[in-house]
């Protein structure tokens, strides 16, 4: 069973495939219109489940259309709107729904249901975000770069802000891809010592680097997220504010980085909070690129899990 869960638990060489098939899926579509069906329709016959527990835009809609565009069917389920928000177990939920669909793929708040899932689905699951990782996003993000700028190896990544579940993708990513990684944020918001071991230990370089404009220096890429991520309080809102207003990405930072340095958020932003809307619409920024190649990504995932 090919699940895809988290960057760090597949084999580099297959990741690099699904780079390099979703490079060729998205020139094979160059130019054509947009409800138009791919030429090969690998997935026709195939049904996937779409399971929500959070809000989303681009995971619902590129997942969605990849799917229809590879000739398959999608059910797009609520968490709340199913037995699973009612009491029903994430196991059971799993082996039912492995008996109607042929993959499945959540967004979820705790790990722990989506790896619940896996182990009771016999169906490939797929993680659309969970608190903790976000690697559907960070594939896309790595074919992004790479249009652009090139081969990411060896390349220097800055991750502004709060070291979230979309930073713990890239330090994933830096590990398996073997690009340098630069945190800086303060320390209460670092992102997870395990993973950065993890990285470290592949032989890449991962930096904590508190002063923002020390840390883009010779950026290849200066990546920033929301200060207050779906599944953090409310509560949060004021003290993330205080603690990250240091970390906003604005032109001042960006000149600070190396001359080609792109900038990337994975959208939702929160314009003149974590980037100013200069940066956001500015030459250097590829946030809709990055979107779009949400479905270039996701097609060639999905056909990685299904052998397809
Ligand atoms: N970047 C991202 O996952 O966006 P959505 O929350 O809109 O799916
Ligand atoms: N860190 C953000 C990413 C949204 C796509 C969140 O979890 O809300």
């Amino acid at each position: 069973m090919k699940h895809f869960l988290d960057i760090n638990k597949i084999d580099p060489g297959a990741l690099r495939g699904m780079i390099t098939h979703a490079r060729e899926m998205k020139d094979a579509r160059n130019g054509l219109p947009k409800g138009t069906p791919d030429a090969e329709q690998p997935l026709k016959n195939h049904i996937v489940a779409l399971i929500f527990e959070k809000p989303s835009t681009r995971t619902r809609v590129s997942f969605d259309v990849g799917v229809r565009q590879m000739g398959g069917e999608t059910l797009v389920l609520s968490g709340s709107e199913m037995q699973l928000g009612h009491g029903e177990s994430i196991a059971d939920t799993a082996r039912v729904l492995s008996r109607y669909v042929d993959m499945i793929m959540i967004r979820t708040f705790d790990e722990s249901a989506l790896l619940e899932l896996a182990d009771h689905a016999t169906v490939p699951v797929i993680n659309g975000l969970t608190n903790r990782t976000h690697p559907c996003q960070i594939m896309a993000d790595v074919m992004t770069f790479e249009e652009h700028n090139g081969p990411i190896k060896g390349k220097k990544v800055v991750w502004t802000g709060d070291g979230n579940n979309v930073c713990a993708s890239f330090v994933h990513a830096a590990g398996q891809f073997g690009f340098d990684l630069t945190f800086t944020g303060p320390e209460a918001l670092d992102p997870e010592a395990v993973f950065i071991s993890e990285a470290r230990a592949k032989g890449v370089e991962i930096v904590i680097e508190r002063n923002a404009a020390k840390a883009v220096e010779g950026a290849d890429l200066v990546v920033a997220d929301t200060w207050v991520s779906m599944h953090d309080g409310q509560s949060t809102r004021a003290r993330r504010h205080n603690q990250l207003r240091g970390y906003q990405v604005d032109e001042a930072l960006m000149n600070g980085a190396g001359d080609d340095a792109l900038f990337m958020h994975c959208l939702p932003a929160h314009r003149d909070e974590e980037v100013t809307n200069a940066v956001m619409d500015g030459p250097r920024s590829v946030v809709f690129d990055e979107a779009e190649n949400r479905l270039h990504a996701q097609k060639a995932i999905m056909r990685w899990c299904l052998g397809v």
